[in-house]
């Protein structure tokens, strides 16, 4: 595989998440989801921003289907809003919920562009966390009743599933700091909130399998290498404890290792809320490890105002402040396939803002954006060449969207999307993506 040629059944997608695209917030029977709730809270959301037409993505679904088309793109992944499908999280089924997804994978399927679809992209229904959310262990059987529903409606014609989009996000960042939906701050919460996590998602394994022939199922982990700032045993201890908290406690449990002991241990937690079983559930095989990767943090060990570890960031970076660092995307695949052995890993998410986007004669010139695409696709060849089975990768994001508590102020989108007018500009990474797909090489100008 020289010049980084990728093999021929590698699939080229791109990756979208409902919330921060469809807009339609309260159309057609949708519930409230926790995001709505949040967003509609005063000082929640960078510049009072909402997603409540964010990309208007619900109506113009053709329109980016065939945008997708024009550009080469072989597969998609988009999230599936819950509370389209149950508005009050579980019980009565929307049927348009339904149809507009049914709609959107027979379009993706018509012009050849293969469906990946991911159950939960973090927009919970609110009824559920009016009833405790991920902290209560109603959920799971809610999560499992909504994946059913779901599977048996499109499981016929999607084939590849994504339980979760980063469980650690939705616990941490939403349970624990706050910064996310439904904007709490109680360790506890987002410990439990972890485990009903997992067990939703081993759960409903094999009620996708029972409902999908042929499936195709796995999780998406947000995963981050976490290196030492010096080679002390101080930093490195640190290190390995943030690496704990990101990474192991999702890996290790997912693969039969139950959960980190030095993380139940810091944690402070009696894990009282893990009953007889679940670890066994939540260690179903899966087909495959979804991993989004952005950046990589440095550790040292610090023992100011009380925080033992300081994660800090440096070198080039991102307009989030995302030290761009292709190397540890290597690094991190090879260590999850060796330490994990997972049957297959997808890249389900991957790309960059920047602050870039200036419309020089109509046109979007943005090479820092190319320059981290093609960065990362060379060492993600570079991992499959040492036998990692990497499958797939997914850009992040198909459209500049709305990016959480950032609002809309930070574009991640391989195609320009004009706010005020809805209007679509493939930028010259979505060029430069194109092109890439049709050499099958991430080494083209
Ligand atoms: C990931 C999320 C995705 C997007 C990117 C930038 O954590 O899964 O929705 O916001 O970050």
């Amino acid at each position: 595989m020289a010049n980084h040629t990728f093999p021929k059944d590698f699939v080229w997608g791109t990756a979208t998440a409902s919330y921060q695209i469809e807009g339609a917030w309260n159309k057609d029977g949708k519930g409230e989801s926790i995001w709505d709730r949040f967003s509609h809270t005063p000082g929640k959301v960078l510049n009072g921003d909402t997603g409540d037409v964010a990309c208007d993505h619900y109506h113009r679904w053709r329109d980016d289907i065939q945008l997708m088309k024009d550009l080469g793109i072989k597969a998609y992944r988009f999230s599936i809003a819950w509370p389209r499908i149950l508005p009050s999280g579980s019980g009565k089924v929307n049927e348009a919920g339904l149809e507009f997804y049914s709609q959107l994978v027979d379009g993706l399927l018509e012009v050849g562009i293969e469906p990946y679809a991911t159950l939960y992209h973090w927009d919970l229904p609110q009824a559920l966390q009016d009833k405790g959310g991920w902290a209560d262990r109603m959920v799971v059987d809610a999560f499992v009743e909504y994946a059913d529903i779901t599977t048996r409606a499109l499981g016929d014609r999607v084939k590849n599933w994504i339980t979760l989009n980063e469980p650690w996000v939705s616990a941490f960042v939403g349970y624990r700091d706050g910064h996310h939906a439904p904007g709490h701050k109680d360790l506890n919460e987002a410990v439990a909130a972890s485990h009903h996590l997992l067990l939703s998602h081993g759960r409903s394994v094999p009620v996708i399998r029972k409902n999908v022939k042929d499936a195709n199922v796995g999780i998406t982990l947000n995963l981050t290498p976490q290196m030492p700032a010096s080679q002390s045993l101080a930093d490195r201890k640190a290190a390995n404890y943030i690496d704990g908290y990101i990474n192991r406690f999702f890996l290790d449990p997912l693969t039969g290792r139950g959960y980190p002991e030095d993380m139940v241990k810091a944690f402070e937690n009696s894990m009282s809320f893990v009953q007889n079983g679940d670890m066994e559930e939540i260690a179903v095989p899966v087909d495959f490890l979804g991993i989004n990767y952005y950046t990589r943090n440095l550790v040292r060990a610090d023992e100011k105002d009380n925080q033992p570890q300081t994660v800090f960031r440096e070198g080039v970076m991102t307009e989030m402040e995302w030290e761009v660092y292709p190397r540890g995307l290597y690094n991190l695949l090879g260590r999850v396939h060796f330490a994990y052995g997972f049957p297959a890993i997808y890249i389900t998410e991957n790309g960059a803002a920047f602050p870039d986007d200036k419309p020089v004669n109509g046109e979007f010139h943005d090479p820092d954006r190319v320059s981290y695409i093609k960065e990362h696709l060379k060492v993600v060849n570079e991992a499959i060449n040492i036998g990692v089975p990497v499958k797939g990768y997914f850009v992040w994001s198909l459209l500049d969207n709305f990016e959480w508590s950032f609002g809309y102020s930070k574009r991640f989108g391989i195609v320009h999307v004009d706010l005020e007018t809805q209007k679509r500009t493939a930028k010259s990474s979505a060029k430069w993506y194109s092109r890439a797909i049709a050499a099958q090489s991430a080494e083209i100008d």
